[in-house]
């Protein structure tokens, strides 16, 4: 604050600077608000609001700050309130008076409004690379188990057999949304805030559009109080993570109870898992856990930021400060959880033997039977009820269907025939050949057309 106290006759108090300071935090938007500092410095000297040489002498101050702050000679002292006048202030030390000029047709209030769109920017395009690298791990799993058959779930009940490439794909299927959601979120970000002042505009004839293409915004907003006031944009980020997070939290979810003794369909590597304190044969998926966990810290971030601006009268109000941490942790924590589980899905070991050992013991080929009834005349009701006491007369005996005599068979339909040991995992999944169906053929065609969308996206 040190440095435009203005009409205070007294520094704020140490407790109230403290608690008023985003300097701890913020400071990660010097990149944004220098970049967004020298590109109005060039706006105001185009349009002879400042000389070409006091623009000259502002840049290069900022851009000799950028570099003491990358290089850690950067002193953050506690008594500047943000980044926004940390920088300004350096700046009035290296330069002297003319650094003062910075300031002109600006406001901290649009300032910052660009800084953070600057950041969220960036953070959607790094959103968006990770998922695509995440989604390319999955094709690797998919292409390289291309025969790999599970059951596939309703009710966590074993339902009907699907090729695990088909199951991988549904989740390339929800990132490919994910990616989808930060592109429209990325539109609504790309507005140029900066001109709209403190929430008014500005008095001098600044040139928005040049200052827009000089930060390559597509778009400059259209008016100024919901320029400085609304926070959206992080709204659509975050909720377009929070989503994010909730689909890696299924799959997450799916790596824990896979990797379970009792499910035994993968084994993640020892990088991907931690062993316990106490009991020596633990083997636990502590990564899926948290990236399971974290899906909820993600979701609190969201609601956190609509409960605050939910009612905030027109145009920027202190409440906004608390826009960053927030959405800081909530873009650190997507990030990571999607380069942490990258590497977990690559390095996990398929075990495609006790994959085909659960789905022939899970009569997984009910429906089939039942299918094979009506392809013989029966309706499908009956069909139906004919195979579910087939099933459970089966499995009082422990067997599998394919245990399971003719004679035994048609005690529950006169309709089966020799024909129906042509029912088959094999026929089950050929059988689903419709579009989005886990037919083999099917599968093959839908990772390719899947490759190609991650091709286009280069
Ligand atoms: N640190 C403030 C924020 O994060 C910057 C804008 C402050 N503007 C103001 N008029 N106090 O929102």
């Amino acid at each position: 604050m040190s440095h435009i106290r203005g009409r205070f006759n007294k520094a704020a108090d140490d407790k109230v600077a403290a608690y008023t300071a985003s300097l701890a935090f913020d400071r990660r938007l010097y990149r944004h608000d220098i970049a967004g500092s020298i590109a109005h410095t060039h706006m105001l000297a185009r349009q002879g609001i400042i000389s070409e040489r006091e623009a000259e002498v502002i840049t290069a101050g900022l851009a000799s700050i950028r570099e003491e702050i990358e290089h850690g000679t950067f002193e953050f002292k506690p008594a500047q309130e943000d980044i926004h006048m940390a920088i300004e202030a350096r700046l009035l030390e290296k330069v002297g008076e003319v650094g003062g000029k910075l300031h002109t047709a600006r406001s901290r209030n649009d300032q910052v409004a660009l800084d953070l769109r600057l950041f969220t920017r960036e953070a959607i395009d790094d959103a968006v690379i990770r998922i695509r690298r995440f989604q390319e791990a999955l094709l690797d799993v998919a292409e390289s188990n291309k025969d790999a058959v599970l059951p596939g779930y309703t009710h966590l009940q074993p339902a009907q057999p699907v090729l695990l490439a088909h199951h991988l794909l549904a989740y390339f299927e929800m990132l490919q949304r994910d990616v989808d959601r930060f592109d429209d979120c990325l539109r609504r970000t790309d507005v140029l805030p900066l001109g709209s002042g403190a929430l008014a505009g500005v008095a001098y004839n600044i040139d928005r559009d040049f200052v827009a293409k000089e930060l390559g915004f597509r778009q400059v907003s259209r008016n100024s109080l919901d320029a400085v006031a609304d926070r959206d944009f992080v709204l659509d980020y975050e909720s377009a993570a929070a989503v994010c997070m909730m689909h890696l939290s299924r799959l997450a979810e799916e790596i824990i109870l896979w990797s379970s003794v009792e499910f035994g369909y993968i084994e993640l590597d020892d990088a991907y898992a931690t062993g316990s304190s106490i009991m020596p044969q633990k083997k636990n998926p502590d990564v899926a856990e948290l990236a399971r966990g974290k899906a909820g810290r993600v979701y609190g971030r969201l609601i956190a930021l609509l409960t605050t601006m939910k009612g905030l009268p027109l145009a920027y109000n202190r409440d906004l400060q608390e826009d960053k941490e927030g959405l800081f942790d909530a873009v650190d924590t997507l990030s990571a959880t999607l380069e942490v589980m990258t590497g977990m899905v690559s390095t996990m070991k398929i075990k495609v033997e006790n994959m085909r050992r659960a789905v022939a013991r899970g009569y997984l080929l009910a429906t089939d039977l039942a299918d094979y009834l009506v392809r013989k005349g029966a309706s499908f009701r009956s069909a139906h009820e004919a195979v579910a006491k087939l099933v459970s007369y089966a499995a009082d005996k422990g067997k599998s269907l394919e245990e399971i005599s003719l004679g035994e068979y048609q005690k529950f339909s006169a309709l089966f025939g020799k024909d129906v040991s042509g029912i088959t995992v094999a026929s089950s999944l050929a059988a689903r050949n419709v579009a989005g169906g886990t037919a083999p053929a099917r599968v093959a065609q839908a990772l390719k057309t899947a490759r190609q969308l991650l091709a286009e996206c280069r």
